[in-house]
């Protein structure tokens, strides 16, 4: 067990050392310039999703992604590097126990990192509402590695940064951009080419409503869901094909503003990776009787001619996706409702 520990912590030391070393020639990086980092990062939904990993330990995954961030909504993170024996962690300006499971991961992260003989002290607040029912370990991770970029003066390209970002969290990769982002799955082994980069095109009409069904902590974790789904879902099979075929669709509807192809698209997407989920051994349901009755809300307002989609993450929230022109008709059928337009702040 401990060997398989071992190999497993050295072959991520390998990676942060050639994403971190290849761009600092006198090994410096361990040299802080200033007192304090600083890491803002927004959260993002993916239009298609990634789920299953081809490599668990590097955060690879079986198939390209593609997202939308979420300006407003995220995570913004202060570092800094003290004397003192173990890491001091707040999260909303609470000061976490240090076998939190929050801090158990992220310590287990900053060792990459850490100076001998020190210890970091992290102030991270998540600017998305507690209870917006979003996940916000991508904005966390992104914000945190642009910390240590700021802290220990790196001066990494933002495609490292996503490397390093997707070491935390695999969706992390795709929270250093604003607007539309793609991640690469990426060929080589040693994940190197695996970074998601942004996609040059605007969409000042496109909506993003919140559904909020449920803000608990979630009972499977997605890495542990997507483990199993991957060993135990006859399937999963299908999924990394469809993911891509899937991308490539939403990749074309976003060139050319057609809502209707990026709609039905990331529905059909998201339902099917519920679909390999719920065929899990034992099974993952994420859903809850109000999940299902908001999508039927949706699919009923589409009957009426409305146009409106849902992505669903693992968890029982809903993200709409709609043109601004349905904003008075999804308003009326959502009360309880969060709009986000990505791209034009108003
Ligand atoms: O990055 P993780 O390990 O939290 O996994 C994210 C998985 C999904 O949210 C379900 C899909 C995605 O692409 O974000």
């Amino acid at each position: 067990m401990s060997l398989i520990m071992t190999t497993t912590t050295l072959k991520q030391q390998v990676f942060v050392h050639h994403v971190i070393e290849h761009q600092l020639p006198h090994n410096n990086r361990l040299i802080t310039t200033q007192e304090y980092g600083i890491g803002q990062a927004p959260v993002n939904i993916a239009l298609s999703k990634y789920w299953g990993k081809r490599d668990a330990t590097l955060n690879l995954p079986m198939n390209s992604s593609v997202s939308i961030s979420l300006p407003d909504l995220g995570t913004k993170t202060t570092i800094c590097i003290t004397s003192t024996q173990q890491d001091a962690i707040w999260l909303n300006n609470e000061l976490l126990s240090n076998n939190h499971p929050f801090c158990i991961r992220l310590t287990a992260f900053l060792n990459f990192f850490r100076p001998p003989n020190s210890a970091f002290q992290v102030h991270t607040t998540n600017t998305v509402p507690t209870a917006a029912g979003l996940a916000s370990s991508a904005s966390g991770y992104a914000a945190l590695v642009l910390a240590l970029n700021d802290l220990f003066q790196w001066q990494l390209s933002t495609q490292k940064l996503s490397l390093l970002a997707r070491l935390g969290s695999g969706s992390a990769s795709r929270s250093l951009y604003s607007g539309f982002a793609i991640w690469h799955r990426g060929q080589q082994d040693n994940g190197l080419d695996s970074y998601a980069e942004p996609i040059d095109t605007q969409w000042p009409e496109l909506c993003i409503g919140l559904i909020k069904i449920n803000v608990q902590q979630k009972p499977i974790s997605s890495t542990t869901g997507m483990q199993n789904t991957v060993n135990t879902c006859d399937l999963y099979q299908a999924w990394p094909q469809q993911a891509e075929k899937n991308m490539q669709t939403i990749l074309e509807a976003i060139y050319i503003n057609d809502f209707e192809k990026l709609g039905e698209t990331v529905e059909h997407n998201a339902l099917s990776m519920h679909a390999t989920m719920m065929a899990t051994w034992p099974p993952i349901v994420y859903w809850q009787p109000e999940s299902l009755a908001a999508m039927q809300t949706v699919w009923l307002l589409r009957q009426q001619g409305i146009l409106v989609y849902f992505t669903m993450d693992a968890g029982p929230n809903l993200k709409l996706l709609f043109p601004e022109t349905e904003k008075p008709a999804i308003m009326q059928a959502f009360g309880d409702i969060q709009i986000i337009m990505p791209f034009n702040k108003n």
